[in-house]
């Protein structure tokens, strides 16, 4: 397998973990407990038991997604009169807006952006477990898994980022981790998002996907589990459940060495710390749609950055062409400061891919390169506040416009 699961994979990784081989060694009620209500919020699981300010907000998609966000105004010492410019944190595959909290508060990239000075809102997709809601649909309907990353980038990022543009009148920081760039990248290529954003930095960056490495997900891919799940009409991907743990073994049966699925899925990670994987398993991993990732093994089959593949007949339908419409990095203006930050371990954001992106940008985007590094290691590195977390917000710092205040 090899390419497919992408992003924040991590977060199946982490499961299967525990789960193939050795790994039984979490109590099953771990694992298979139902996510946490949404009802109690990120605020009240995370944020506020760490001494932070944080409010939940709840947002409609076009399509009728409620999606939850959260809101850090300040620090522990309060207001300190200075304006605070609002960062949009954006989570990967299979992640929500937890992981951007999930280390110390020395450690977690949220906490640390609130502490030196940034506004934080923190987005949700539709699915995750902050982010369960619909207006109409019920999570047990399957139309209510009827997407992709193209629509948490048309809908649910548009939805989310009009929000905090008009709650707090400014323009953007924008951090994506993983699927959280794709959907950037998808965005920023429309005029009604961009135009609200004031630079992005990216970690893990992903738009094509035919160079990835992950054995876990071209495995996967191989074996075509997306057309599999679907023929079995699941729609929903959740490896919290039975059926998710019986897909893992699946995968891993005899084939490949699942005792370390985390590197197998996304490369290894120099600098995760092990010790404190019961506690990421409280939130993660979150579920997402088996149409989502279709989609992914789309783009790894056919190396294209496009819109959802549904066949001659369906695309004549949806799009009014036989092919789906690519997206084209060359629509993000040249105006749009872009920050990179990939490692060289990771399974997922290939470098052959990423200097694909790169090339295809009108923007030159500033690059950080740690070679140790893989997928993972970006958001739950121990070190990433030294390695990564510091050269972000210098770049951030040096795009704040002040001209507005
Ligand atoms: C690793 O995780 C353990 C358990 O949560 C924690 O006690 C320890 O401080 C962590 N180590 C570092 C360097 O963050």
């Amino acid at each position: 397998m090899k390419r497919a699961a992408p992003l924040a994979a991590s977060i199946v990784a982490l499961v299967l973990l525990f789960h193939v081989g050795r790994v039984r060694c979490l109590p099953e009620s771990t694992l298979r407990r139902s996510s946490p209500p949404a009802t109690d919020g990120l605020c009240a699981a995370l944020i506020r038991p760490s001494g932070y300010p944080c409010s939940e907000h709840t947002v409609e998609t076009e399509d009728g997604h409620l999606l939850g966000i959260q809101h850090i105004p300040h620090g522990r010492k309060g207001l300190d009169g200075n304006p605070r410019r609002p960062v949009f944190l954006q989570h990967g595959l299979f992640m929500g807006g937890d992981a951007w909290f999930a280390n110390s508060v020395d450690e977690s990239l949220g906490f640390i952006l609130v502490d030196s000075g940034f506004d934080v809102w923190v987005g949700n997709v539709r699915g995750t477990s902050w982010s369960h809601g619909h207006s109409t649909l019920s999570v047990h309907d399957k139309e209510f898994w009827d997407w992709s990353w193209q629509e948490l980038a048309q809908y649910d990022l548009l939805a989310m980022i009009s929000y905090v543009y008009l709650v707090t009148n400014s323009k953007i920081f924008y951090i994506g981790h993983s699927q959280g760039t794709i959907m950037g990248l998808a965005a920023f290529t429309m005029p009604e998002v961009v135009q609200m954003i004031e630079s992005a930095a990216l970690l893990c960056p992903i738009s094509y996907l035919d160079h990835i490495s992950s054995t876990f997900v071209l495995r996967a891919v191989s074996l075509h589990l997306d057309q599999l799940l679907l023929s079995m009409g699941i729609h929903q991907l959740n490896f919290r459940s039975d059926m998710g743990i019986e897909i893992l073994d699946t995968i891993c049966d005899g084939h490949m060495d699942c005792n370390n699925l985390l590197a197998s899925i996304t490369g290894d990670n120099c600098c995760f710390n092990l010790s404190r994987m019961d506690y990421y398993l409280e939130f993660e991993p979150h579920p997402s749609s088996t149409k989502n990732i279709r989609h992914l093994f789309q783009m790894i089959r056919k190396g294209t950055f496009a819109k959802y593949d549904y066949g001659l007949l369906g695309n004549l339908k949806h799009y009014h062409q036989l092919h789906p419409p690519a997206f084209d990095l060359a629509d993000i203006p040249n105006s749009l400061p872009l920050w990179m930050g990939y490692g060289g371990k990771d399974a997922l954001s290939d470098i052959t891919d990423l200097q694909r992106t790169i090339k295809e940008l009108k923007s030159k985007p500033k690059m950080l390169y740690i070679d140790d590094y893989g997928h993972v290691d970006f958001i739950l590195s121990e070190k990433a506040k030294d390695d990564v977390y510091g050269e972000l917000i210098k770049f951030l710092k040096s795009q704040e416009c002040y001209s507005s205040y």
